[in-house]
């Protein structure tokens, strides 16, 4: 087949110009694997008078954005607008309508109306594709979708957001406190100006509610997913976790459960203490990476850069090429209409060890108050440290490692100690992942 592939890219920022560059610097190597050319035919953004630093003049300019999801002269429709909602589902969902190919690198979009779009493609045989909407040039959708699609997955884990595994490996590295490098990441161009959806780890819960869908089989089901961002700790827990023989790392945890004919799905987002030993705990920087977890493959891990103009551009010309090559297959793994549908896990059933970090008044008897709570909850005490009076004065840090035991009789102590007057801060719990 030599009739080439005609794309229209909505969208002409950091990834819209990098998929230009890539297609207009790979072009002979594209056309080859891809078995026939890969054209970009249309393009539109909100300024049309804007420098991109990439000529436009070849591609013909599209005022309503809208209009390009109907065009005879295109076949695959690009979004690299962003936003859930609004022109990019508009775009979304008139493009698949119409049978044209839709791909993106829209996480936000696709974690929130992944399965409307899903549906919309398969009644009209148009392909749709977002391997840039998770881990930017890491191929891990490819990955779970095809490469561990004879495996039963247990779990897939991994570092979703680049802008908060920069903030926590540079406190670890610095000894600098949280605020001084969210400043350092935006200066850096890591984190937005609004970092909010990354800090408080709504970005990675986008990601890791796709990664599910895809690895598990399952129906995609981001308002399931338990989300708590990096917000709260503190230079003294990375310095405590590194006494301890640990790093923290934002992770996105995803773990499937089936029995007695029930499947429950748990999906979490939160700051975790990984042993030195665990391969996420060499990732640093703005780097991502997801580990997999099959039956008979064993542990995976993919890791590499999460976001950019180059490897993102990257990951939506590799979903071109497998459009021209007529191989894109069901976005979710399987057809959406046989996707499971799971109850969300109980947090409460999780087995393991935490890192539970109390801010206390400095005064006699605050330490059996807590050490009390965790006996009457059942939660044994591995370890514990009380650090030295606060520089501001009056509090104490209390930081203590548990033994393996029930989520639910940590959630139980700290219930207990909810209207104690001796916590000056709500605490911190952090879990502990094994290696
Ligand atoms: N940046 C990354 O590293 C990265 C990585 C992975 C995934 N993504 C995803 O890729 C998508 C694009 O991200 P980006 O970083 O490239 O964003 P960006 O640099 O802000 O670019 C957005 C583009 O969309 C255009 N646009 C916005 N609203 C529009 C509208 N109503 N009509 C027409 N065009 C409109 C803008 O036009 P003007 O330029 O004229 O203002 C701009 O060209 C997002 O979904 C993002 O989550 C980005």
């Amino acid at each position: 087949m030599t009739e080439p592939l005609r794309i229209a890219i909505a969208g002409l920022g950091t990834v819209g110009t990098g998929v230009i560059r890539l297609i207009e610097t790979n072009r002979d190597m594209i056309a080859a694997r891809a078995g026939r050319p890969v054209e970009i035919v249309a393009v539109t953004a909100r300024d049309r008078g804007r420098d991109r630093g990439v000529d436009l003049s070849p591609y013909a300019w599209v005022d309503d954005m809208q209009d390009m999801a109907q065009r005879d002269d295109v076949d695959v429709v690009l979004e690299l607008i962003g936003g859930a909602d609004g022109p990019a589902l508009a775009l979304a969902r008139k493009a698949l309508g119409a049978g044209n190919g839709f791909v993106t690198a829209n996480k936000a979009m696709v974690a929130h109306h992944g399965l409307e779009l899903a549906e919309v493609a398969a009644a009209s045989s148009a392909p749709f594709a977002f391997e840039a909407a998770v881990a930017g040039g890491i191929p891990v959708v490819k990955g779970l979708r095809e490469g561990t699609a004879a495996n039963a997955l247990t779990r897939i884990y991994g570092i979703l957001n680049g802008t908060c595994n920069y903030v926590l490996s540079e406190m670890e590295r610095t000894g600098a406190d949280f605020h001084a490098m969210l400043s350092e990441a935006q200066e850096k161009g890591y984190a937005e100006a609004d970092p909010t959806f990354d800090i408080e780890g709504t970005d990675a819960a986008h990601k890791l509610a796709i990664l599910a869908a895809i690895g598990f089989g399952t129906r995609i089901d981001f308002s399931a997913v338990r989300t708590e961002g990096i917000g709260k700790v503190r230079a003294s827990d990375i310095a405590q976790a590194d006494t301890l023989g640990y790093v923290v790392r934002l992770v996105g945890i995803a773990s499937l459960k089936d029995a007695d004919g029930t499947c429950r799905l748990l999906q979490r987002v939160r700051p975790c203490l990984l042993p030195f030993r665990h391969p996420l705990a060499a990732v640093t920087g703005p780097t991502n990476a997801v580990v997999a977890e099959g039956d008979f493959s064993g542990r995976l891990l993919f890791q590499g850069a999460g976001a950019g103009d180059r490897p993102t551009a990257s990951a939506v010309v590799a979903d071109l090429i497998d459009i021209a090559r007529g191989q894109s297959g069901a976005p979710f793994s399987v057809p959406v209409s046989a996707l499971m549908d799971c109850e969300a896990g109980d947090p409460g059933e999780r087995m393991g060890s935490d890192y539970i970090r109390f801010t206390v008044a400095d005064r006699p008897g605050v330490l059996a108050e807590i050490t009390a709570a965790m006996r009457d909850a059942d939660v044994s005490i591995e370890s514990l440290i009380q650090r030295g009076r606060s520089a501001e004065g009056g509090e104490v840090q209390v930081a203590m490692v548990t033994h393996e035991g029930p989520e639910r009789c940590v959630s139980k102590a700290l219930e207990l100690l909810e209207n104690s007057p001796s916590l000056t801060a709500p605490p911190l719990v952090m879990p502990i992942l094994g290696d």
